[in-house]
């Protein structure tokens, strides 16, 4: 079978919820490269995913839609559960989870049939690793969430891709010297002996697209974080 779609016309209409960088861009310029329109949203270009208004116009601007990733929000504060920051921790919940939740409710409005919704994780979701609450919880939540989704908006399909420690715009915030040493560090003990590289990472949100026998699927594309 050819996975690389016929279905890709030049009426295909895709939206990269944080598609202007990291991971996101890396997908948005997969599908740049196929027939059809990319559309990227982000804060960049006004969009706040944490409000739920400002999704449901968003799709209402756009109208139909075949393809919509999810890849918004990186930041989560860290530290342990008895000494977090709960105003900061449901802020990024804010972002990531209930921003992926308003978008799937939008999108289920436009999204045409045979079209596909495709969320982020990460693989602290099924990692213990203390001083991670916040993004094992947000990450765990939107694995069991995209399970229900594509039970609920069937036959529209709904994925996951949990990406491993990958070289994004995410690590932006860090000193150039300890964000070298954090990711040398994580190439050293992964399996894969490296850390991802964005388009890695795409490559993963084309399959889960392209095939249209998978849904409800979590794929983890983490040089082997869950091995370890
Ligand atoms: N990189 C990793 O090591 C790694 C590991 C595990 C999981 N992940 C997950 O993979 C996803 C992508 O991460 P990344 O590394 O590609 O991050 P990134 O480079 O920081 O990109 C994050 C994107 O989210 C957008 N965004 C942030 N807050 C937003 C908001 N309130 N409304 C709309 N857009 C917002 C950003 O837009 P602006 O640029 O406009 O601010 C940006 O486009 C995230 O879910 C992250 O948790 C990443």
């Amino acid at each position: 079978m050819d996975l690389i779609p016929s279905s890709f016309t030049a009426e295909t209409v895709s939206a990269v919820i944080g598609g202007t960088s990291g991971i996101g861009r890396a997908v948005a310029q997969a599908l740049q490269a196929r027939p059809g329109r990319v559309i990227t949203a982000s804060l960049a270009t006004g969009l706040d995913v944490s409000d739920p208004a400002a999704v449901a116009a968003f799709f209402e601007s756009i109208g139909p839609v075949d393809h919509v990733v999810f890849t918004a929000g990186s930041q989560a504060p860290g530290g342990p559960v008895a000494a977090l920051d709960l105003d900061a921790a449901k802020a990024a919940f804010d972002v990531k989870f209930w921003g992926a939740i308003a978008v799937a409710q939008a999108a289920a409005r436009q999204l045409r049939p045979g079209g596909t919704l495709t969320l982020t994780s990460g693989f602290l979701s099924r990692r213990t690793v203390p001083g991670a609450f916040v993004k094992t919880a947000m990450n765990a939540a939107l694995e069991a969430s995209a399970k229900l989704l594509a039970r609920e908006l069937a036959p529209l399909r709904v994925n996951v891709v949990s990406p491993g420690l990958t070289d994004t715009e995410a690590y932006a915030g860090m000193a150039p010297d300890a964000r070298g040493a954090m990711l040398a560090k994580a190439a050293a003990t992964l399996p894969a002996g490296r850390v991802g590289h964005p388009r890695e990472l795409a490559a993963g949100y084309l399959f889960l697209i392209d095939n249209p026998f998978i849904t409800g699927a979590v794929i983890d594309i983490d040089g082997g974080s869950l091995i370890q």
